[in-house]
């Protein structure tokens, strides 16, 4: 098959020094920073973070390069080490070697698009109790931060459908909030050229440690509640799998905290990226009313009125995936994931050495002029299958490439069809008079500043 392609554009691979990237950052912020260090020095830009070398990875052959055809030279080495430290243990998305392929192996087989259909009621019912609040919030003309309902709603389903649990309203918003604690917390410490002890007294510190031994110990109680069960009643869920996983040499199960990691990871992993993709749905609906009258009617001729969809009629609704790829083309809420060259290779003309940190960045890949027309434009018809096959088969890659790929993107697609397909069927959503979301890049594609929306009820 013929794809569209052209060449890598190497124009001058030279770093700022480290005061005028600190400067620019501050001025800029890293997503304007970036994309105009792109524009200066070519496809692979360099920056010299200390004692670092720092490279994007942009072009869609180079994304190929190192998630697929070259990926035994791009392991999750030392960029990964303060990520396995104090946020993910020994979870499949920082693991590696034989352990990454154990794990990977034993959990695939819930992810398949097959086994996620199972979660398709829980979905329902999750988006019906949304329903519920956005009738109040409509009437009452009161606005709703998006961002955060749509956070506690992708929180509640991976929770349910993975592990079980149904918490109560204000234990979902301890734990959301903790985790987003402990993700920022080891973001910003990434970022830290010098970083203090963990030990000192600082309050971030301190607000880190006490949210990560609230995140450990809830992961405790739902380990033990369902080790206090016989097994023959243990649910058909991922918890019980880890639980009852056996070593093939030594026949011994895995022990708690592996199970706990694997738990905090997919919870990480698996609500924040659906809640932020979500959040931009609803705010490119807003910025482009013509696409969201067009998914209107597909919804409205689809769904009978006043029922809920079925698995079926989501099948049923062409537009609205293409609506959604095309949100994750401009919003992939992982913006930028990182890889360690293992030994030194160069890239047309750009030498990454061993100990480098390369980051695959799917935010400029997905914007690439050479392979994305006016790709600033919202235009979800990019994704007709005819315009489909066209694509490189790596300038659209927001869940990643390669044997890494995203584990849960069957799950993740199914879920973000069902609360679109509920929601926008039911619900217009405004953006308040004059806010201007601020886009950023922390450790997930974000809006700094919130998306408070005013709902209206359309039936
Ligand atoms: C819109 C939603 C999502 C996006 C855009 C997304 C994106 C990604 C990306 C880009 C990677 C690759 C990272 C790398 O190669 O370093 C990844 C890996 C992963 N994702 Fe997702 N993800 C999403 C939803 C989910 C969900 C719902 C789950 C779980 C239920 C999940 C679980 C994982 C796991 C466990 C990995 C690590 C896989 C491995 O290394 O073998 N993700 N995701």
């Amino acid at each position: 098959m013929e794809y569209k392609s052209a060449a890598p554009r190497i124009i001058a691979p030279k770093s700022p020094n480290l005061f005028q990237i600190a400067l620019e950052i501050q001025k800029k912020g890293p997503l304007q920073f970036f994309t105009d260090q792109w524009r200066i020095q070519g496809d692979v830009p360099h920056l010299r973070m200390g004692l670092h070398n720092l490279f994007f990875i942009i072009h869609p052959d180079h994304v190929g390069h190192v998630l697929l055809t070259n990926r035994k030279n791009y392991d999750k080495l030392k960029t990964w080490d303060v990520t396995r430290r104090l946020l993910l243990g020994s979870g499949l998305i920082g693991a590696t070697g034989a352990h990454w392929k154990r794990q990977r192996k034993l959990m695939s087989a819930f992810f398949t698009p097959k086994s996620v259909e199972l979660y398709f009621t829980l979905m329902l019912n999750a988006a019906s109790d949304v329903t519920t609040r956005w009738e109040t919030a409509s009437k009452s003309g009161q606005a709703l931060d998006i961002m955060e309902e749509m956070t506690r709603i992708t929180a509640w389903i991976i929770l349910r459908s993975m592990f079980g649990m149904d918490l109560s309203e204000e234990r979902l918003r301890t734990i959301e909030r903790d985790v987003e604690t402990m993700i920022r917390f080891v973001y910003r410490r990434e970022m830290l050229p010098v970083k203090a002890p963990l030990w000192a007294p600082l309050p971030s510190h301190v607000q880190y440690r006490k949210a990560t031994s609230r995140v450990h110990l809830l992961m405790r109680e739902v380990i033990e509640r369902r080790r206090s069960m016989p097994e023959s009643s243990w649910p058909n869920d991922l918890l019980s799998k880890l639980m009852s996983a056996r070593d093939e040499e030594s026949g011994e199960t895995m022990a708690d905290v592996f199970v706990r990691d694997e738990c905090i990871g997919i919870f990480i992993a698996g609500h924040e990226t659906s809640a932020r993709t979500m959040a931009f749905m609803w705010y490119s609906l807003h910025e482009n009313p013509e696409v969201a009258a067009h998914l209107r009617r597909e919804l409205d001729a689809v769904i009978p009125e006043n029922q809920q969809p079925t698995l079926e009629d989501l099948k049923q609704l062409p537009y609205l995936t293409r609506v959604i790829k095309e949100v994750l083309r401009l919003y992939p809420p992982a913006p930028a994931f990182p890889r360690d060259p293992v030994t030194e290779e160069t890239l047309n003309g750009v030498r990454l050495e061993a100990g480098a940190f390369v980051m695959v960045a799917p935010y400029f890949t997905h914007r690439h002029p050479d392979f994305w027309t006016n790709p600033e434009h919202f235009d979800p018809d990019r994704f007709l299958p005819e315009r489909e096959r066209e694509f490189h088969p790596y300038a659209y890659c927001p869940f990643g490439g390669g044997n890494r790929i995203c584990i849960g993107n069957s799950f993740a697609m199914l879920e973000m069809s069902v609360l679109t397909a509920v929601l926008a069927r039911r619900f217009d959503a405004h953006l308040i008079a004059g806010h201007k979301p601020e886009i950023e890049m922390g450790g997930t594609l974000m809006i700094r500043n919130g998306l408070p929306m005013h709902i209206v009820q359309r039936v």
